[in-house]
């Protein structure tokens, strides 16, 4: 049985300080560490690399979750790889290659999972299900943090937890985008088990923002 995680995204953090941001998260007891990587042409958004994945590392043990907002991730694999992500997780519209990038992820050695944004539905990943480690459904559209919940998505979660038993596998379900101490339990009966907060952890305290959403798992 899969287990239930937050995943803190740092795009809400202070990006001045990520290394005490990191070190915080680990102490504030998140499970994962969702770390948002866009390229300003996949979205219209700008972030960060596998550079400051890199300055992370020292600062933590937990997973590090890099959510690839980018066109043509598998050009990315072997430098996110060296920088000590654990998990790539590409969006099956940013590739023409999905099956063959989700393959070199686990050649490098780490957990590949697969995104779909709002307007793509679960019929395009179905050939990779059996592949992937983790299924990303995102609840807004993709670029930034802080956007409201979109509810229609929810379906989907359905939709991949019932394929998930159909089929015997074992991928864990991710959603990503306006999660609060409300929505998070919508996701939660639709069948997610991983759930990414930015905004509504980083504002106030991040420990008891986490524990408000883990009280509700
Ligand atoms: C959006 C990112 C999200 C974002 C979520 O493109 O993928 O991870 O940080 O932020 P909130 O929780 O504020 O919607
Ligand atoms: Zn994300």
């Amino acid at each position: 049985t899969l287990t239930n995680k937050i995943a803190p995204s740092i795009l809400s953090a202070d990006f001045g300080k990520f290394a005490e941001e990191v070190k915080k998260l680990e102490a504030s007891g998140a499970d994962m560490v969702h770390i948002d990587v866009m390229d300003g042409y996949f979205v219209d958004n700008l972030t960060f690399g596998a550079g400051v994945v890199k300055a992370m590392r020292p600062h933590s043990k937990l997973f590090f979750d890099c959510h690839m907002m980018v066109e043509n991730p598998e050009n990315f694999v072997d430098d996110f790889a060296e920088a000590g992500a654990d998990g790539m997780t590409i969006h099956v519209e940013a590739t023409k290659h999905i099956h063959g990038a989700l393959q070199a992820i686990k050649a490098a050695g780490m957990k590949a999972s697969v995104v779909i944004n709002p307007g793509t539905p679960v019929e395009a990943i179905k050939p990779v299900l059996g592949m992937v480690d983790m299924v990303l459904v995102m609840t807004v559209n993709p670029g930034f943090g802080g956007q409201k919940f979109l509810p229609e998505c929810l379906e989907k979660v359905e939709d991949l937890a019932n394929i998930r038993e159909w089929r015997g596998l074992d991928f864990e379900i991710q959603v990503d985008g306006g999660i609060d101490d409300r929505t998070i339990t919508l996701a939660k009966e639709a069948g997610a088990n991983v759930f990414v907060a930015g905004s509504f952890v980083y504002k106030g305290d991040v420990a008891e923002n986490i524990q408000k959403l883990k009280a509700k798992l």
